[in-house]
């Protein structure tokens, strides 16, 4: 299935729901609409469906489209295949007209053959991070991960979305008062676009932005579809994603199926070893081994329980350790200024090294200060 399609200048709703069968998400947006398309740092979907059928020409916003980006399937739906407008319409880019009567098979032969070159969508990575207790440092793990991702991923950005109905603080951590949350964002998946999700988050690091936690919670669950479908969206909008999930709310839980990878945050005291071990089956059971490791936060080497216990104990690897920095960690959360943007102690570069591993890149080699006079003898040219 195609992650997005914009379907532009059009009111018809049967067509609308054609093209919402064959991708994730669609979003309709106004002919004028084509012209922000057509920057080159716009967010693209994967096929435009352009409707000229109310005696509309081809706008010249199309060829600026194409022009800018290439990649992108560009479907004309008209009301007849006339000869002026298919001359147009190929001046312009455009890579397939189809006329009235329009039936479900004529639009999705269309949408398929515009993107039968492409490959797999590209589709963003979404990561959550679970708390094995309460307090081991799951939202501390969370912010720095999505900035740090943010900080790799540019010009694309990153997405931290806060989970929690009660007690979220990823706003206080990144030191925003944001107007609007995650349940907002719950509440619209129906008409979700670019547009709306953006004026929901808040920018809160360079390439970063926060869908916050509500101040207050509607007091019912959540909706576990409406759940999948923000996630599917923010996927197919943004290059990563970071959930700080909520151990408790079953809503969340149950809809993870599209995360690349679900971290479950522990430390090396008994009792969250032990909760580590449950929430760590619990999970596995129901999303597969593979998707479920475990990170350590305050980690420390001469604890008494030692990260092959914890392994033991959770039946997995430790695929991270995080290390103690209780000043840093409270001076960050205090100032609101998360310890991933300033690059100098432990912690933050431990946050930069699991954000390469999550990122696929290898890690930065730390180049000599100063060759002495024995080195500068020595040195081989490459
Ligand atoms: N690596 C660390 N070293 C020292 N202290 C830390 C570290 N990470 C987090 N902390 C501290 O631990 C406390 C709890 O952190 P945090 O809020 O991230 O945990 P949490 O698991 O999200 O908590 P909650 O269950 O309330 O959501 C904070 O005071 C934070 O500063
Ligand atoms: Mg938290």
């Amino acid at each position: 299935m195609l992650s997005t399609v914009s379907l532009v200048g059009s009111r018809d709703r049967q067509l609308e729901e054609i093209l919402r069968t064959l991708a994730a998400q669609v979003t309709t947006v106004p002919v004028a609409d084509l012209t922000r398309l057509a920057l080159p740092s716009a967010v693209c979907p994967d096929v435009i469906v352009l409707d000229v059928r109310g005696g509309m020409e081809v706008p010249p916003s199309c060829a600026a489209f194409r022009r800018q980006h290439p990649d992108v399937g560009l479907v004309i739906v008209a009301s007849t295949l006339d000869s002026a407008l298919l001359l147009d319409a190929m001046r312009a880019g455009v890579n397939e007209v189809v006329a009235e009567p329009l039936t479900d098979e004529s639009i999705s032969d269309a949408v398929a053959r515009v993107t039968a070159n492409r490959g797999p969508t590209d589709l963003g990575k979404v990561y959550g991070f679970i708390g094995a207790k309460g307090g081991v440092g799951t939202t501390t793990v969370a912010v720095n991960m999505a900035i740090t991702l943010g900080s790799m991923s540019k010009p694309a950005r990153t997405l931290l979305i806060d989970f929690h109905q009660n007690g979220g603080d990823a706003a206080v951590f990144t030191g925003i008062e944001p107007r609007f949350s995650m349940l907002n964002a719950l509440e619209s998946t129906h008409r979700l676009d670019q547009n709306l999700l953006r004026s929901l988050v808040t920018e809160v690091a360079p390439h970063t932005d926060l869908l916050a936690a509500p101040d207050r919670s509607i007091g019912g669950p959540l909706q576990p579809e409406s759940i999948r479908r923000l996630i599917s969206f923010v996927a197919a909008t943004y290059r990563y994603t970071v959930i700080d999930l909520p151990k408790s709310d079953g809503a969340v839980l149950d809809s993870l199926e599209q995360l690349a990878g679900i971290f479950l945050v522990a430390n090396q005291e008994l009792a969250t070893v032990r909760s580590a071990g449950r929430v760590a089956a619990t999970l596995r059971q129901r999303y597969g081994r593979e998707k479920v490791t475990v990170v350590l936060s305050r980690s420390d080497r001469q604890a008494d329980i030692g990260f092959e216990d914890v392994e033991k104990a959770v039946g997995s690897r430790v695929e991270h350790t995080f290390p103690s920095d209780y000043r840093s960690a409270l001076q960050a959360l205090n100032s609101g200024r998360p310890i991933a943007l300033d690059n100098h102690n432990e912690l933050s570069l431990s946050f930069r090294r699991f954000g390469q591993k999550l990122a696929g890149v290898k890690s930065e080699r730390t180049a000599p200060k100063s060759v002495g006079l024995l080195g500068r003898l020595t040195q081989r040219r490459a």
